[in-house]
């Protein structure tokens, strides 16, 4: 049984703030485009099974499933607030994804047993030592060769998205931040163990520099 009083940040730092999550972002983040344009990095297979790690209202997790509907896609998250939201948008729009409750950093999962696994907008929310924890863990359930496809935020890309991402610092803390805006995500995933990793794009936003990762288990 997972322990519901260990520790996540919301979506949106205060829970009352989470129903203007999905709104929030359409208007500011380029969602879809940033979204499907990480997991047409993926190039999925039918029978594959895909993980969307904090996968928060469920947009990612959904919008995989709509990829590759032969793939058991499964979605976790440490806020049963936020999981409320993404099984109402499953239900109402009849896609079948498995949504479960559980911290990135303790993944309730076998070893070996994903092929992709997905993450957007969780690592800035985690503590340097919970990133690489749920790095080991994205390294753990993935098969030999299977892929880490991530999408948060990187190193700025100009002084003005430096200051812009002061809002989201300002908002979600400096502490779990200040590791992805000196950019050092990916060296992250290559100390537990990642090859292959790399910057697949970046995206210019109104709250600073997006970054989109991937990364390989060695076979
Ligand atoms: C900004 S939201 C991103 C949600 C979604 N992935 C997206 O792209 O819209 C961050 C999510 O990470 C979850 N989260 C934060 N820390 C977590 C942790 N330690 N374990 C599990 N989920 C966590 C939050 O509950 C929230 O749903």
């Amino acid at each position: 049984m997972a322990d519901k009083s260990a520790k996540y940040i919301p979506a949106l730092r205060y829970g009352w703030l989470t129903s203007l999550y999905d709104p929030l972002l359409r208007l500011t983040l380029r969602e879809a485009e940033f979204k499907n344009h990480l997991i047409g990095t993926a190039s999925l297979q039918p029978g594959q099974r895909v993980l969307d790690l904090g996968c928060g209202t469920g947009t990612l997790t959904l919008l995989i499933k709509q990829a590759q509907p032969n793939a058991e896609v499964v979605g976790i998250d440490g806020d049963e607030k936020i999981l409320a939201i993404a099984r109402q948008k499953a239900s109402q729009t009849g896609i079948d994804i498995n949504l479960d409750y559980g911290l990135v950093h303790n993944l309730p999962y076998e070893e070996n047993s994903f092929d992709h696994v997905f993450s957007s907008l969780v690592f800035h929310h985690l503590s340097r030592e919970n990133k690489l924890r749920a790095v080991s863990e994205v390294f753990r359930v993935l098969r030999p060769g299977g892929k880490f496809h991530l999408a948060d935020w990187g190193k700025a890309t100009n002084p003005a998205m430096r200051s812009l991402f002061f809002l989201v610092q300002i908002l979600d803390g400096f502490s779990t931040t200040s590791d992805n805006v000196n950019g050092l995500l990916p060296s992250f995933l290559k100390q537990r163990g990642l090859e292959e990793v790399i910057v697949v794009r970046h995206y210019l936003t109104v709250f600073g520099t997006l970054c989109l990762y991937t990364g390989r288990k060695p076979e």
